[in-house]
């Protein structure tokens, strides 16, 4: 059982909240941790790599900070070249069935900015509706999202703690 994280921060090196959940992650064995904007500064993305990537794991999960309600424009391209008709989805594009996938996403906002009512009116599930779709269009499992709201420093430890749980729980839960 293998698990790729694929994170698309445009700035890693000047993150808080991601490197603070990366830190963490790090300490867990078979997984795969990738710096997208670092491997594609070109943003030209090798598909075929990819496609082989996505068939040696079998959780991927996709990390990132909030940007306007949705994901860093990287992240969107990855989509867009590597879930090709005919491989990811359409006939004979099985190659996603049975894998699953996870969005981990650090915000500025509250949790409570991220609700009906609230300043922003929507919760992240909704805002991030797209990306499941997609994922469900490719066969793929959708698991719920990871989300960081804090920004303390004690929170943030707290939350990184989170995120490993649910990651170990999701790694359980799939045949070995
Ligand atoms: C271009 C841009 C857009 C952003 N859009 C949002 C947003 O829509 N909602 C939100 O809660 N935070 C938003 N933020 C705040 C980031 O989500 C926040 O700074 C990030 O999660 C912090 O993580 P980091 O320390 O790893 O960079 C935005 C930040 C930037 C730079």
């Amino acid at each position: 059982m293998k698990t790729m994280v694929i994170v698309a921060h445009p700035n890693l090196s000047d993150s808080v909240k991601n490197q603070a959940l990366l830190s963490e992650l790090r300490k867990l064995p078979d997984t795969h941790i990738r710096d997208l904007y670092q491997e594609y500064c070109n943003w030209s993305i090798n598909v075929e790599r990819e496609h082989q990537l996505l068939l040696d794991h079998d959780l991927i999960i996709f990390q990132f900070p909030f940007y306007w309600y949705s994901c860093p424009p990287l992240l969107k391209k990855w989509f867009d070249d590597v879930l090709t008709f005919g491989w990811a989805f359409g006939p004979e594009g099985e190659n996603m069935r049975g894998k699953e996938f996870m969005i981990a996403t650090t915000t500025g906002g509250s949790e409570g900015e991220y609700r009906a009512g609230g300043r922003n009116w929507c919760t992240i599930s909704e805002y991030i509706r797209p990306i499941h779709s997609t994922i469900a269009r490719c066969n793929g499992t959708f698991l719920p999202p990871f989300i960081s709201y804090n920004s303390s420093a004690e929170a943030l430890k707290e939350d990184a703690k989170r995120y490993v749980e649910v990651v170990r729980y999701s790694q359980m839960k799939l045949p070995q």
